[in-house]
């Protein structure tokens, strides 16, 4: 018998260890900041009183977020991923979203397009040691006082109001978040934290080429060793500029939406912030 419940902090070891069995590179303190986001909509299947799976979702303004369908591998092919699912789309939908959102996996796609989940645009993971020059101009270092300008900055790129994801992040990780300004104005911001197979750059949203390759070129200059970075196909800069590091293609994850269409702009979206968030 399938039944849920919420997830709490006392499941993080279930998690992790469904995570590692994907490969996938959330760091403990990544699966405590989804709880912390969304205390009510993170959720435990047990299949005959025994965890069995699970989903998290992060309401962000109008979209709401789902992220870590994970199935036991034992388990799979039951209808526990459907029912997780179904079960997060319910949620959402009393918390009244007009989008619900998710990267997919190859694995994931098919149960999300029977779900009613419509393909968008292809995120690329990059992998690697990055080699790269140290970029020619100085960016400015992440302060408080620039949240509300970086908040706007990124809702004109991704079309969504991220101020509480991205002021948990900004605080968690001060130091590897980056400004650049250009004529007095904020046209970029990257910022990074760790992740357990390689550090991950991100989320880093840019409106010029210049400031895009600033941020980009001095998270790669800076890393000590391997990192992820997750780029929109669209973004021909940022591809050339990750490749040219030397770093490879790993997996390509699908954006799919179901609901109000989001006007995002995936030219300027330097890097993801990792498939939980967009
Ligand atoms: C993706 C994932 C969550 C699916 O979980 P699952 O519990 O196997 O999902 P379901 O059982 O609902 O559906 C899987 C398949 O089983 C079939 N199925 C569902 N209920 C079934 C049942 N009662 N009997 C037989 N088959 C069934 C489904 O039709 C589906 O078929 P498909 O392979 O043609 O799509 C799981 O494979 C997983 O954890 N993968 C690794 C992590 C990952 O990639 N997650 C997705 C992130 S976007």
């Amino acid at each position: 018998m399938l039944r849920f419940r919420l997830m709490t902090a006392a499941d993080l070891p279930f998690v992790m260890g469904l995570k590692r069995q994907a490969g996938w590179n959330q760091t403990e303190a990544d699966l405590r900041r989804l709880l912390r986001l969304e205390p009510r909509g993170c959720f435990v299947a047990e299949w005959e009183a025994k965890p069995a799976g699970t989903v998290t979702t992060c309401v962000l303004g109008e979209v709401g977020w789902i992220a870590m369908v994970l199935v036991d591998e034992p388990l799979r092919g039951r209808g526990v991923g459907t029912a997780l699912l179904e079960h997060a789309l319910d949620y959402l939908e009393r918390r009244r979203v007009a989008t619900v959102r998710l990267d997919a996996t190859a694995w994931g796609q098919p149960l999300y397009t029977r779900l009613g989940f419509v393909g968008e645009y292809e995120v690329v993971r990059y992998g690697g040691t990055p080699r790269c020059p140290a970029p020619g101009a100085p960016l400015v270092p992440y302060t408080p006082d620039l949240l509300p300008d970086l908040i706007a900055l990124d809702r004109q790129v991704t079309g969504t109001d991220r101020r509480k994801l991205l002021a948990a992040l900004f605080t968690e990780f001060p130091g590897p978040t980056c400004v650049v300004k250009e004529a007095d104005a904020v046209t970029g911001y990257l910022s990074g934290r760790p992740g357990e197979n390689a550090a991950q750059i991100g989320p880093g949203v840019a409106v010029s080429e210049t400031a895009g390759r600033l941020l980009l070129g001095h998270a790669l200059f800076c890393a000590v060793g391997p990192v992820f970075v997750d780029v929109p196909r669209a973004n021909a800069a940022a591809t050339d500029l990750v490749t040219s590091a030397g770093l490879v293609a790993q997996r390509t994850f699908l954006r799919m939406y179901r609901g109000r269409p989001v006007r995002d702009d995936p030219t300027a979206l330097w890097a993801s912030s990792g498939p939980e968030k967009g």
